[in-house]
């Protein structure tokens, strides 16, 4: 079933506001702007619309790097794992190419319809499992060796406590000796003063802009994502929430649900993160006694 999709068709091409758009001088003018466009725009639920452009426009990219990282830890860290699960698995490479390259039995879970639909077409011609699951109450058929978490998808936990809960879960669906291996973007995102940013991804005739806000106090990102491609005639938007941790915050919470920490690495140089980088990348290991 396709996820609902919100749009403002009430609103005419030149927006709510009538007028024409406003010249671009400065920051307050940009957002202007933008709030303009936006009432203009055809919103969408996260991850709806997004769905069938991620992989030509971010998805691909960042499955590359997570596969050459995941590599990279897995030599690094000598680990064996005979099952597996990608969690937040959004379009379902990483779990495709777990399940490709080692044989195993792969489950893929996410919360998005519409993620899971591409996921499904991904991994048609593999034994991956794909289950519609909120990761907070993640319930996997049978215990895995490793569980993953890749690019972003523990900061899509918002609220207090979600992170908690969350690694309690991850926890208790690992066998024993198990690894949780996952990557979150940190509270030192290098944005300055300025607290907000754009970062564009062009696909074949699609392009994909990521208009990110840091509220530092909340540590809350808001993304504005839009979706322009030559057959719509409006951008089509999402709003996406994220909360940044700082690595103290998840070791801590790690450690409260029993893990024990083998690494935190800088996900760029995948050296040990000493100090504060925009995204670490954790090995953590369920050690029962
Ligand atoms: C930025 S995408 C990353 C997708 C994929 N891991 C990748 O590497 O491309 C984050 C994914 O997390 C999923 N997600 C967000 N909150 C979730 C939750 N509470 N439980 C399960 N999945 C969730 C979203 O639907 C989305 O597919």
């Amino acid at each position: 079933m396709a996820a609902p999709v919100y749009e403002s068709s009430s609103h005419s091409r030149r927006g709510a506001h009538g007028g024409t758009p406003l010249q671009l001088v400065d920051r307050e003018a940009c957002e202007i702007e933008m709030s303009w466009r936006m009432t203009v725009a055809t919103m969408a639920l996260p991850y709806s619309r997004l769905a069938t452009e991620y992989d030509a426009t971010i998805g691909a990219p960042f499955f590359r790097e997570t596969r050459d990282r995941f590599e990279r830890l897995v030599q690094k860290y000598g680990l064996s794992f005979r099952s597996a699960a990608d969690i937040g698995c959004g379009t379902g490479l990483f779990a495709r190419y777990l399940q490709r390259s080692r044989k195993i039995p792969v489950f893929a879970v996410d919360l998005s319809e519409s993620m899971l639909r591409m996921a499904s077409k991904n991994c048609r011609e593999t034994d991956v499992k794909l289950l519609r699951q909120d990761m907070r109450y993640l319930t996997l058929p049978e215990p895995v060796d490793l569980i993953t978490a890749n690019f972003d998808t523990v900061n899509h936990l918002v609220k207090a406590g979600d992170l908690r809960q969350a690694l309690r879960q991850i926890f208790a669906n690992l066998n024993a000796g198990g690894h949780f291996i996952f990557d979150v973007v940190t509270n030192c995102l290098p944005i300055g003063r300025s607290r907000h940013y754009r970062r564009r991804f062009d696909g074949p005739r699609r392009r994909v802009t990521q208009a990110v806000r840091l509220d530092p106090i909340r540590r809350l990102l808001s993304i504005v994502v839009s979706i322009s491609s030559p057959e719509t005639l409006n951008p089509i938007v999402e709003r996406h929430h994220e909360r940044v941790y700082s690595p103290a915050e998840v070791g801590g919470a790690l450690q409260e649900a029993g893990f024990i920490i083998r690494g935190v690495h800088d996900a760029v140089t995948l050296t040990a993160a000493r100090a504060c980088v925009p995204r670490i990348v954790v090995v953590a290991q369920k050690v029962t006694r």
